[in-house]
């Protein structure tokens, strides 16, 4: 889920800058997460997945360790897997080793991206008929030659699900159905709802990476839009709203601050901030819920021993008559 490379993208520099000037002007002002994840900004989300307080991306590995061959048993192999976004260097092996697809099918909106981790599964599985499709997955996706007659199984890790409001996440669970197509399995991670003890530490580290995250879409400002954002004059905070069930990040002003972005002047007071992104957690029924509500029905649930983080596999079933 990422987009800054130079090569393919005079739509993504506009697409930003239009994203950035119009979340600069709104109040609360808010700029959607995906801007975060730049080749700076995914590198630092890579150093995030190891700090000690990040506890999500350990769980989740050690839970498809344990289940992946479950999943096998349950789906059998030589499916399809498609990846939701290019695939991480850690959790897509374990998959495909446990599953033995026929074809692997990472989908993701940036090329250098599907690229590069592709070049890395090619050697560790010299095998696998890897078929990426550069596409954002938020649209209709043609399923490559190889995959068209195969079963599928959707793959999308790592809690990007509560990334979205459920709305918007609901429309993209309902794309996939419709790109994976009926009787297709999805094996997706969610992070679980916790104490705030244990929710705040984990996106306020001690280390500062996660800081450094979030003040990186200042410096990604001012270079690619043009700007002038004084970067000290900014701490970045990790609110937890109980009400959306959700950790909120912002970039706080910490003092009244004039700054030019884009040829726009803007002012901010001190103690506003700027939404950079949301970390939605779920509770047991609310990831059902999610999932029904776009046409996947769970069929195994597994959790970590304290219940912090959820893998869940879902069917698209048919739509039943109802009641
Ligand atoms: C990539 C969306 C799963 O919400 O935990 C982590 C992003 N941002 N620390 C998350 C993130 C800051 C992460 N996701």
């Amino acid at each position: 889920m990422t987009d800054s490379d130079a090569g393919t993208t005079g739509a993504l520099d506009s697409a930003f800058r239009a994203d950035v000037l119009r979340g600069l002007q709104s109040h609360p002002r808010a700029i959607p997460a995906r801007w975060l994840y730049d080749h700076a900004g995914s590198g630092l989300f890579e150093d995030i997945t190891d700090l000690p307080e990040y506890y999500p991306t350990r769980t989740e590995r050690r839970l498809l360790e344990s289940h992946c061959p479950e999943v096998a048993e349950i789906a059998g192999t030589g499916h399809a897997v498609v990846e939701f976004g290019s695939g991480s260097s850690v959790k897509t092996p374990i998959l495909l080793r446990a599953v033995k697809p026929a074809v692997y099918v990472p989908i993701d909106i940036s090329g250098e991206f599907l690229r590069e981790s592709n070049a890395v599964l090619a050697k560790d599985f010299p095998d696998l008929d890897i078929a990426p499709v550069e596409a954002d997955f938020m649209h209709p996706v043609e399923m490559p030659e190889a995959a068209q007659k195969l079963p599928r199984i959707g793959f999308f890790p790592g809690s990007t699900i509560g990334n979205m409001v459920p709305r918007t996440g609901v429309d993209l669970l309902r794309r996939m159905r419709e790109n994976l197509g009926e009787g297709a399995l999805l094996l997706i991670g969610m992070d679980r709802v916790k104490d705030e003890e244990i929710l705040v530490p984990a996106y306020d580290d001690s280390a500062g990476v996660t800081a450094d995250f979030n003040l990186n879409l200042i410096d990604r400002i001012n270079r690619e839009v043009g700007g002038d954002m004084p970067r000290e004059k900014f701490r970045p905070r990790a609110v937890w709203n109980a009400s959306h069930s959700r950790i909120e990040m912002h970039i706080e002003a910490l003092e009244p601050v004039d700054f030019t972005v884009g040829g726009e002047r803007f002012h901010m007071e001190a103690g506003e901030t700027i939404h950079t992104e949301n970390s939605h957690k779920f509770a047991p029924r609310d990831q059902r819920l999610l999932l029904r509500a776009a046409g996947w029905e769970p069929i195994r649930e597994w959790t970590d021993e304290k219940g912090w983080f959820s893998l869940i596999l879902a069917e698209a079933t048919p739509q039943r008559f109802a009641p």
